[in-house]
Parts: C-alpha cells; structure tokens; sequence
C-alpha cells in the first residue's frame, strides 16, 4: 500500500465520519443552550413581570410591589425570611405552592383556614411548625394580595448570596439541587464522550489503515485475508466470551446492589403492619368515634411507654357496644380465660436504645402523628417512620425545644440567645450526646 491509498482512505473515513461527528458537536451545543436556557428565566420574568400581570393573578406592579413590601417589613420580618426556617417558612416561592384565593385566606386568618379547609398542605404546614401563625385581619385583602405581589417578587429575583447568619444549621426541605453544579456535571460528562469519541475515531482510521495493508500486501494467505474481510456478525457476538462474562459481570453487579440495599435495610421496619388477633381499628375508635389516644393509651403522657390498653378497658365500653359482633366475643374469651389479647408488636427499637414518650408528648409537646402518622385514619396501624437513629438525631436537629411556659428552660433560653439568632433546638440541650439514647 501506497503513502497515496493511506492518505485516499483517510480522506474517505473522515468523509463518512463527518456527519457523526457534526451530530456530537450539535448535542453539545444543544446541551449547554438548555443549561443557560435554565439558568436565564428568573431575569426575563421579572422583566416581563414588570410591564403586565401575569397569568396566576398577582400583580407585578412596582407600585403594588413596593406597598408589599412595607407590609413585609412591618408584620412578617419578625417570623420570616425568604431562604431559611425562621419561626415560620421560608417564603420563597410560597405563591407556587399555594392557589392565589387561599394563600390570602390563610394569611389572614391561618388556624380557621387550616381547621376547616381540610388543605393537607397547610395541615402539613402545622404539623411541621406546631403553631398557628397569627391572624392578620387587620389587613385588608388588596393588602394581603399586594404582599403576594412582594413574595413573588422576592422569590422570581435571581439568588442573592444567601442571608444565612452565623449559627446552628438548618434543614430546608430538601431541594432537587445537590451540592455539584448540574453544569459542571454536564461539562464533564460532554468531555468524557468527546474524549471517548475521538478515541473511536482513531481506532477506526487504525484498524481501516491495517486491513488495506493487510490486503495489499503480497503472500498473505487467503483464508487469512478472509478473516481480515469478515463482516460483523451478531451471532457470533452473541456467544462470544467477551459478551457473556459482560452480561454475568453486569448481573452480579446488580444482585450484589440488591443485597446490599437489604442488607442496610435490615431492622428497619417501616410500613410494618402486621395482622391482629382482633380487627381493632383506629380509623374507627380514633377517627369516627374521636376516642383519645391517651383513654386507651394511658402511659404516653406519663411514662416512657405509651402501653397497649389491656381488654378490661375495652370492656368499658364493650360490655354494652356490639356484644353479639364475633370480633368482640374475642375480647370476652380473654377475659374468661384470664388471658391477655395477644397484640402483635408494631414499634420496637432494639434494647440498646432509651425512648421516652412522656419527654416527647408532656414536656416536647409533641403530636403522636409527628411521629406515628395519621393513626385516626388508619384501618390496621402500620409503623409510619424508620424509627433509625438518623431519624432521631434529624429531629431533634431540626426542631426547636417547646420553652414556653416552662420556666425550667428560662435560663437557657436566655443564654441560647446571646449565642445564637435560631430558636433553640433539641441539639441545644444535648439532644445529640450518646448517652442520652443509650444504656
Ligand atoms: C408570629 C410568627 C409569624 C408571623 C408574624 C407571620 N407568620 Fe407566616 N407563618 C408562620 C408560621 C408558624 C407558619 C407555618 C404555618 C402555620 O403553622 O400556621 C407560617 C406560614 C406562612 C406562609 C405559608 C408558607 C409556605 O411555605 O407555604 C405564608 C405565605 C406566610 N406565613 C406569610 C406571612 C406573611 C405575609 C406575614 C406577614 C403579614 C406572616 N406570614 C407573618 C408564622 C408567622
Ligand atoms: C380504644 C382504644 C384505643 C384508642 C382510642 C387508640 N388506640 Fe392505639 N392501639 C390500641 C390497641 C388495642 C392497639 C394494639 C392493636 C393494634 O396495633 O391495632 C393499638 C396500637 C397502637 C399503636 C401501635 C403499637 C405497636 O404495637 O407498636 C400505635 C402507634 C397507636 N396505637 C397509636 C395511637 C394513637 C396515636 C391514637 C390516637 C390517635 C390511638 N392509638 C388511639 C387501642 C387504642
Ligand atoms: C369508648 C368506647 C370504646 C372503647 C373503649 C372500645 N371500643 Fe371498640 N367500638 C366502640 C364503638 C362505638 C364501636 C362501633 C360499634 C358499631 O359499629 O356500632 C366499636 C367497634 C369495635 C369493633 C368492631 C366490631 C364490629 O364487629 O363491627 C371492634 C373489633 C372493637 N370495637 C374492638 C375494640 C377493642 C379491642 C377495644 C379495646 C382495646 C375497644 N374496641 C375499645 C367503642 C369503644
Ligand atoms: C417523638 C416520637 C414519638 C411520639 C411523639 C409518640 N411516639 Fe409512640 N412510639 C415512638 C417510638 C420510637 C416507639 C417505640 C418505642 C420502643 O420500642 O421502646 C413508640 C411506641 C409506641 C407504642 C407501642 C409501644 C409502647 O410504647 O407501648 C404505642 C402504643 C405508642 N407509641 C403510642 C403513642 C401515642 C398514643 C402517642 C401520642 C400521645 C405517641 N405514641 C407519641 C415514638 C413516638
Ligand atoms: C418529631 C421529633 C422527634 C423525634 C422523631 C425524636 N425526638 Fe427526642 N426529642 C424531641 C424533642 C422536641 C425533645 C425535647 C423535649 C424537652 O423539651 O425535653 C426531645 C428530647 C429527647 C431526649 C431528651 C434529651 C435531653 O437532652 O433532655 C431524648 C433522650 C430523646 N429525645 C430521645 C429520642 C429517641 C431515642 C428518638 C428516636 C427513637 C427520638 N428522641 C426521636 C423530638 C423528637
Ligand atoms: C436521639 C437519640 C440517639 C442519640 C443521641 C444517639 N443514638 Fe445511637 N441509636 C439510636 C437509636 C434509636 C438506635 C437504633 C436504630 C435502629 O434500630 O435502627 C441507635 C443505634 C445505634 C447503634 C447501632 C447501629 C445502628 O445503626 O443500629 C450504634 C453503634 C449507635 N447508635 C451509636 C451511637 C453513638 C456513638 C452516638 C453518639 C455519637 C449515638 N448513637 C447517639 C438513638 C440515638
């Protein structure tokens, strides 16, 4: 072969290899055109918001916008801020997650809208924070609306530096950003193809170069030169080696995946919802009939175990309430028998760890559906949370100590607050030392 034959076949692969190799340049371009695309709104929507309303319904007015401001600042600022927990929300991008109507009755009347609108939202809002925030009908409705106005305004604007303060961190809900810019990932994932790719088009000139050679070449015998002309054949590839300890390399990389997501998982038993002796419902003696948890479950305000009512308590109601139903006679037969109804255990931390529900419930505050979920909805209870450590130590991180009205807490609060803007948090009072959880 002729230095002329290498340089025609050259030329010839590049020819045929230009369109791939304009295909790849134009999804790169493509690529980085999205990521600004994605980054540009925020700017050209407060441009456009500028000039006329837009289609949700709140004014982007700069008179309407400036007015919400004041009323921000005036009635809002001691409470909220737009990115980070304050005693309430952060109110970025709140109008999103809101129908326009609502969001001005919530505000101005917040505990008679989440009491009767049955919005799981603004339900979960109060699960979350614990209080109501306050009435604010001493603002008139194009008021209200005139703070949206700010709150959209606020939020649309392109992120300043974040207004974090020196202090223990908080946890926003989580977000879909990770900490490594989309950008940069995508940036490396073009090199890498475009390394790769070049990579192909080398061996492709390389591998053309030696079968022209080989053909040329005197003397090459010719089932020789026939294993040099073979084309591509699927089957052959199929049975290849290569390809099949591919696919047993691929299959044991996942069966090894899967064992070990279980294997994390073992003992944790969320979702866990066992059959009972007696088909007890909550969803009926806790959601219709509204009978108190602690009526039955007597130790979760006192003690460190909530208890399961024994069936002398069901009796108190029982012994007159469907006597005749099948599932009750159970409850008769273990009274005759002196034996107690064998209840499946649900929740149950392994004996290393100290759980106290009357530190929660009395003296945190808190709600048993903060950690057991919606119990009164509930046909068969199920356990609700993971119930890890992880689990713990997120809450007690994340939620601030109920101090008020208890003058145990008076002095560190005050100490708290020179050392730190946040409220006082679980992890404030060492609710992340070891031995206060384990034995
Ligand atoms: C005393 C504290 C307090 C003040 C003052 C306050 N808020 Fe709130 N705000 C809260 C709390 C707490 C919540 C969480 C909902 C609940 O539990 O009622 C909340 C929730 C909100 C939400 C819903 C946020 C979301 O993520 O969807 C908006 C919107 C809101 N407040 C706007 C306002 C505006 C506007 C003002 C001023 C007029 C204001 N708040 C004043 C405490 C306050
Ligand atoms: C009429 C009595 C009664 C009332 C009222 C009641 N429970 Fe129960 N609860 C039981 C009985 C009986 C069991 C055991 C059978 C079962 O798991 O369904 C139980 C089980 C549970 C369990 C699971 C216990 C385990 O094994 O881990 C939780 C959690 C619970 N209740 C929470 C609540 C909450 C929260 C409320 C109030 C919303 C409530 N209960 C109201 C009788 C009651
Ligand atoms: C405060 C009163 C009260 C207590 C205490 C109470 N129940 Fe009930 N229970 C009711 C009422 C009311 C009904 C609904 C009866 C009806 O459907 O007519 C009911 C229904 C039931 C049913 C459904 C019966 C059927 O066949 O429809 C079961 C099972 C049951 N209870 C089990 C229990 C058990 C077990 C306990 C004790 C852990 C208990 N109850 C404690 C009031 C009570
Ligand atoms: C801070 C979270 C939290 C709150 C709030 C809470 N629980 Fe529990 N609950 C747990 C954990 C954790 C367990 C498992 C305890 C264990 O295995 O030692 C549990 C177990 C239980 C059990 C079964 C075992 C036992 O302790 O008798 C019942 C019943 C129960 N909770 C009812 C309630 C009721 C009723 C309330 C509200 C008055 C409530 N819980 C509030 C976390 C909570
Ligand atoms: C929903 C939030 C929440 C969850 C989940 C939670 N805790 Fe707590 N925990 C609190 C709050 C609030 C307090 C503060 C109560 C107080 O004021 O003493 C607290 C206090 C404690 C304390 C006392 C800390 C101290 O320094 O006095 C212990 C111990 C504790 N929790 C153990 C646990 C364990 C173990 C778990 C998990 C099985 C758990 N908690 C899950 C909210 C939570
Ligand atoms: C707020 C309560 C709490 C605190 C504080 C806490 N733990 Fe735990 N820890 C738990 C609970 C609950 C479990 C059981 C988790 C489970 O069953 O999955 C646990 C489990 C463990 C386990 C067993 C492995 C596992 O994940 O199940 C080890 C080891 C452990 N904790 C060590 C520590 C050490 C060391 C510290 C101090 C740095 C600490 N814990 C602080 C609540 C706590």
């Amino acid at each position: 072969m002729t230095d002329h034959s290498i340089k025609r076949t050259l030329d010839l692969k590049f020819v045929r290899l230009l369109p791939a190799i304009a295909l790849l340049l134009f999804s790169l371009s493509s690529a980085t055109a999205q990521d600004t695309a994605q980054a540009a709104p925020p700017a050209e929507a407060t441009a456009s918001a500028a000039v006329a309303p837009s289609a949700d319904g709140i004014p982007a007015d700069e008179a309407v916008i400036t007015s919400g401001r004041a009323l921000y600042e005036n009635n809002c600022t001691q409470c909220h801020a737009f990115n980070e927990v304050v005693v309430g929300p952060a109110l970025k991008d709140a109008h999103t997650r809101w129908k326009l109507n609502n969001m001005i009755s919530f505000i101005r009347y917040p505990q008679k809208y989440i009491e009767t609108s049955r919005d799981k939202y603004a339900q979960g809002l109060y699960a979350q924070y614990k209080q109501y925030m306050p009435n604010h009908d001493f603002l008139s409705e194009a008021e209200v609306l005139s703070l949206v106005a700010y709150i959209k305004a606020e939020s649309v604007k392109p992120a300043a530096a974040p207004d974090k303060i020196a202090g223990p961190p908080i946890f926003p809900p989580p977000t879909k950003d990770s900490g490594v810019s989309n950008e940069l990932v995508s940036l490396i994932f073009a090199i890498l193809i475009f390394v790769l790719f070049v990579f192909l088009v080398i061996l492709v000139f390389l591998i053309n170069i030696l079968k022209r050679f080989i053909e040329n070449k005197e003397g090459v015998p010719d089932d020789e030169k026939a294993l040099v002309d073979q084309k591509f054949d699927l089957a052959a590839f199929f049975k290849s080696s290569f390809f099949r300890t591919s696919v047993t390399v691929i299959a044991l990389l996942f069966i090894s995946k899967v064992a070990f997501d279980s294997i994390i998982n073992i003992g944790i038993q969320q979702g866990y919802s066992p059959k009972q002796p007696i088909a007890f419902s909550h969803k009926l003696h806790a959601g219709e009939y509204q009978i108190d948890c602690n009526y039955c479950h007597t130790g979760a305000k006192k003690g460190k175990a909530a208890v399961i009512p024994s069936a002398n308590v069901c009796m108190n109601c029982h012994n007159a309430i469907k006597p005749e139903s099948p599932e009750i006679k159970k409850i008769y037969a273990a009274i005759e028998k002196d034996q107690p109804i064998e209840w499946v255990r649900i929740h149950n931390l392994p004996d290393h760890a100290y759980f106290n529900h009357a530190q929660h419930v009395t003296v945190g505050g808190l709600e048993c559906q903060n950690c057991h979920g919606q119990i009164q909805e509930m046909e068969v209870v199920q356990q609700y949370s993971p119930l890890t450590m992880g689990w713990c130590i997120n809450c007690h991180r994340e939620t601030a100590v109920n101090a008020e009205n208890n003058a145990y807490y008076d002095k560190m609060v005050s100490l708290h607050k020179t050392v730190s803007k946040q409220p006082m948090k679980v992890k404030d009072i060492g609710g992340l030392e070891c031995a206060k959880c384990h034995y």
